[in-house]
């Protein structure tokens, strides 16, 4: 099976392609990225000269080039996107330019020549939660942040050219994912970095939010099942069923580093910052047999080992002046 993934140089896209390579050593993998400031093929170092991988740096929002791709290949797993919520806060044209009109393109070029479609998308698009009640697959979207409501178009997309075309998609929407190669501007690989740089954690407001977190291969294994074994036209809700405030996961950090409270630096929250996530994911482990395989305390502690042994990987990402002015910029904002 030839498969195109898009965004492979990414956090879950570089996973992705570890995983199916390990799990399908017959595949061939073309990965499409335009290497924004996230991407980075030094995800990638160890499979580089693989015979059946390909690398191709390219834009998703160029359609003679998609084109050519899709034409080669057997199926399309679409992960590229801007994905950060506090960069769609500050500036939303890149995000509707990459998840809305590069998905588009991506879509015309997938019913052009009929190729499977496999979507990666986020529980963000269902909106806040109080605190009862989990987001299933027939939870009514209602993104809050142009980040969230730029992946919302897409799965509104992705399921129109189901409907419209009868071109075989699925959709995944998951929770936070963690593990190696997160970008150090998320929650845990910010945390982790700063405070190996013994520098203070920026803790929005009370940091009472919260989050299910989801291990990046328990994610990977999930897609991996869809894109061969799910159900055409149809949407999975993939969770970690690990809920934890901000609060608790910065604990759980400092813990495994030994450092105390005073490391927290309390900051101006985010901007309509969503209260709670949490996933019903029975659909996909009823059908599909999915399950987590990762408890959180120990990936997290195997997550935190991965920084604490790839301290040249993060090191040079967080020294490009870009994060410091993103950072700068974000904090001045608020
Ligand atoms: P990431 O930001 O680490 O990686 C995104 C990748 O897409 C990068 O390699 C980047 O270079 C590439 N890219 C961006 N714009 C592109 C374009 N126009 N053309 C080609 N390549 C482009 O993101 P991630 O955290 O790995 O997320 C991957 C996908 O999973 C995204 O679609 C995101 O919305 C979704 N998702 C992420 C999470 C999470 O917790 N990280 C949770 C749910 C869903
Ligand atoms: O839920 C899935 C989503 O998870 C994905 O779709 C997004 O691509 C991914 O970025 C992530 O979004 P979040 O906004 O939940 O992740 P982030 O790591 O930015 O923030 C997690 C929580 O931590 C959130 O409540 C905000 C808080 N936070 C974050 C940062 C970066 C802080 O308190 N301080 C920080 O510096």
């Amino acid at each position: 099976m030839k498969i195109l993934v898009t965004g492979g140089a990414g956090f879950i896209g570089s996973n992705f392609i570890h995983y199916l390579f390990k799990k399908h050593s017959d595949y061939e993998i073309i990965n499409l990225d335009s290497l924004t400031y996230c991407g980075n093929l030094e995800n990638l170092k160890t499979i580089e000269d693989n015979p059946n991988y390909e690398f191709i740096k390219g834009d998703i929002c160029d359609s003679g080039l998609v084109d050519q791709v899709v034409k080669d290949v057997d199926a399309i797993v679409h992960f590229a996107a801007e994905s950060h919520v506090d960069r769609s806060i500050l500036n939303a044209t890149p995000f509707v330019r990459t998840n809305v009109l590069g998905t588009t393109n991506l879509l015309d070029a997938a019913q052009k020549h009929k190729k499977r479609f496999h979507y990666i998308s986020t529980d963000e698009v269902f909106g806040s939660l109080g605190s009862q009640g989990y987001f299933k697959e027939n939870s009514h979207y209602d993104p809050h942040s142009p980040y969230s409501a730029s992946k919302a178009a897409g799965d509104h997309l992705v399921r129109a050219y189901f409907h419209t075309h009868r071109l075989p998609i699925t959709i995944t929407n998951c929770s936070n994912n963690y593990g190696p190669y997160q970008f150090p501007e998320k929650l845990i690989p910010l945390f982790v970095t700063n405070l190996l740089e013994k520098k203070k954690v920026p803790l929005y407001g009370e940091g009472l939010n919260v989050r299910d977190w989801l291990y990046v291969e328990d994610h990977c294994q999930a897609i991996d099942l869809v894109l061969h074994q799910g159900k055409i036209g149809e949407t999975y809700c993939v969770g970690g069923n690990e809920e934890k405030t901000n609060l608790e996961i910065t604990h759980k950090i400092l813990e495994i580093l030994g450092l105390g409270t005073e490391m927290i630096e309390r900051v101006p929250d985010r901007k309509g910052h969503d209260q709670r996530y949490a996933i019903d994911a029975s659909k996909i482990k009823k059908e599909l047999g999915w399950e987590p395989e990762h408890k959180f305390e120990e990936a997290l502690l195997k997550t935190v080992k991965w920084y604490q042994n790839n301290e040249e990987w993060w090191q040079r990402i967080k020294n490009k002046e870009y994060l410091n002015y993103y950072q700068k910029q974000y904090q001045e904002k608020k």
